[in-house]
């Protein structure tokens, strides 16, 4: 390759960094794979977030940039994306990294919508964030139907069956590739059970299954590693602290 046009690449390069193309979720907008500037970098998970201007949306889009195992990042939010884009940009790590999203993806994760006010139930959320998702997840099936999709939005119990919703209507549902991330409720666990125990966190292993919204947070304290037996007034705290944690960050 001549040294010109290799210069002519590299200018390119930058200035569509600097002036990346607007993102529509719709393929009418002219969004195609072809224009995707990350195409051809590294192997490793093309990984896309929506939401990601947002309070969870920006410490996650700094993880999955330092994440090895990530060669790709594509970022959208509805507001204040071109600033949060550039600023990550910074960061000497992943190579494609654009302020669009949704092009071949095979990770989308979802920290759309609005959090719960002191007040608000999960419950209140459901009418507002129901319909974030649902809009978000048209697009996935649009643009990346076969994507892993990764709902953070709450109330997590309820927009999983949405996001499954829109799979099923367009065909292209599969169950292995849709989660909610509850993981929460695990390291709230390890760390309310360690604290009663008087262990490290880290040497503690609470499994939780079931939801991720008050009653439906189980705890399967028999279960605990290393083995351990609670008194009925250690189990009452447990359970109440860890069902209501996410109540007693909001308060
Ligand atoms: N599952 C969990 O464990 C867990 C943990 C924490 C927060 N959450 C949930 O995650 C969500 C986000 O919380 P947060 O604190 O980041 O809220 P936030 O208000 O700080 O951020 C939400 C972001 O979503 C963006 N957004 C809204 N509508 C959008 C759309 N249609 N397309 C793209 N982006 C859109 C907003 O502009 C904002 O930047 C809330 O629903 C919260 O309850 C879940």
């Amino acid at each position: 390759m001549q040294p010109a046009s290799k210069a002519n690449q590299r200018i390119a390069r930058i200035s569509a960094h600097l002036h990346p193309p607007n993102f529509q979720m719709e393929e009418s907008s002219g969004l195609r794979h072809a224009n995707c500037q990350a195409k051809g970098t590294a192997p490793g998970f093309k990984v896309a977030i929506l939401g990601a201007a947002g309070g969870i949306g920006q410490p996650l889009a700094m993880l999955m940039k330092i994440n090895l195992l990530v060669s790709v990042l594509h970022l959208y939010d509805v507001v204040n994306t071109p600033g949060v884009t550039a600023d990550i940009s910074h960061m000497d790590t992943v190579r494609g990294f654009r302020e669009e999203a949704l092009v071949v993806m095979d990770l989308v994760i979802i920290p759309a919508g609005v959090p719960r006010k002191p007040g608000m139930t999960r419950d209140d959320l459901f009418n507002i964030n129901a319909g974030i998702v649902r809009t978000l997840c048209e697009g996935i099936v649009k643009s990346c139907p076969k994507a892993i999709v990764n709902l953070i939005s709450n109330p997590v119990n309820s927009t999983v069956p949405i996001a499954a919703e829109v799979f099923k209507r367009a065909g292209t549902y599969d169950p292995k590739r849709m989660l909610g991330v509850t993981t929460l409720n695990v390291v709230r666990a390890n760390t309310f059970v360690a604290e009663v125990l008087g262990l490290d966190p880290r040497e503690v292993d609470v499994p939780v299954v079931g939801g991720h919204a008050g009653v439906t947070i189980l705890l399967l304290l028999s279960q605990v590693k290393p083995p351990c037996s609670f008194t009925p007034q250690e189990i009452e705290y447990l359970i109440s602290r860890i069902q209501n944690g996410g109540t007693e960050v909001v308060e």
